[in-house]
């Protein structure tokens, strides 16, 4: 493997920010940009895993788990981790990039209402990656900045890794490898410097009625089982980040 620059420490809270140093001065920002992209994206991925009983409560038809609602949650969440207060207009260079995934995240809950709503349907298919590929996507669009989840064994199609992406991921999944850490590298994309950061993802026992053992049964979306163990890789969140 010929990586050889920064790896940004993520998750674990292995801020390896000297190691940034040793990177390009211009990617200084844009690398912090990326982590807090990819917390706050993680903060609302994990406000959807936290209300997934409610979403799939058939008995409950208008459940409250509104844009502004899901937004309240995303801000106090990333504010505990980050100390970075959404809600109020910041000097912090990230804030508009930050309230656009925001807000990216609001229209797709808002999009979805009146599925989360619908009553009599126990499990409607609304679930923290849909949620994070829809909002990725919103954000891309308005921003330029590519923002998804991936995995070697992707569900959506979609999410199928590219070559940086699946070399990334074996990286990830060697037992050697910091549990925890995320990687991050200076390159180009279709001939333009671009900064991406990729953050590994662990199977919690929430997500093993899907994505856990055994591999190949039917799981409650009607897809296979990767196999995946407690604590071992379900994947990661990727970013691309233009440099300027
Ligand atoms: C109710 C079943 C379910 C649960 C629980 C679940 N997932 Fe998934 N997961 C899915 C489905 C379905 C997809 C495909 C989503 C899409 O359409 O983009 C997916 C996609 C993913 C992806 C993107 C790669 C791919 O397969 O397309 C990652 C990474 C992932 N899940 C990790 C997790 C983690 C980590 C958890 C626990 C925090 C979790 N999942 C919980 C069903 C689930």
């Amino acid at each position: 493997m010929r990586f050889k620059v920064f790896a940004a420490g993520l998750g674990a809270g292995l801020f390896a920010s000297a190691l940034f140093l040793a990177g390009p001065a211009s990617a200084a920002e844009e690398i912090e940009t990326a982590e807090l992209l990819i917390k706050l994206l993680q903060a609302g991925r994990s406000v959807v895993a936290g209300h997934q009983d409610l979403i799939n409560d058939a008995s409950k038809g208008d459940k409250g788990f509104t844009p502004n609602y899901l937004a309240d949650r995303i801000v106090q969440k990333f504010k505990e981790q980050t100390k970075i207060d959404l809600s109020k207009p910041a000097d912090t260079p990230q804030y508009t990039l930050l309230l656009t995934l925001l807000e990216s995240g609001k229209e797709v809950v808002a999009e979805a209402q009146p599925v989360i709503n619908k009553q009599g349907v126990a499990f409607k298919g609304f679930l923290p990656a849909v949620w994070g590929r829809r909002t990725g996507e919103k954000f891309g669009q308005k921003t330029g900045i590519r923002l998804k989840l991936t995995a070697q064994e992707y569900r959506f199609p979609g999410n199928k890794p590219d070559e940086f992406e699946l070399e990334v991921l074996k990286m990830f999944a060697d037992p050697n490898y910091p549990k925890g850490k995320g990687y991050g590298k200076t390159t180009t994309m279709a001939g333009r410097p671009v900064f991406r950061l990729m953050a590994p993802e662990y199977a919690g026992s929430a997500c093993l009625k899907c994505h856990g053992e055994p591999k190949g049964e039917r799981d409650i979306t009607g897809m296979k089982k990767e196999g995946i163990k407690e604590g071992g890789l379900a994947g990661a969140i990727s970013l691309v980040i233009p440099v300027r």
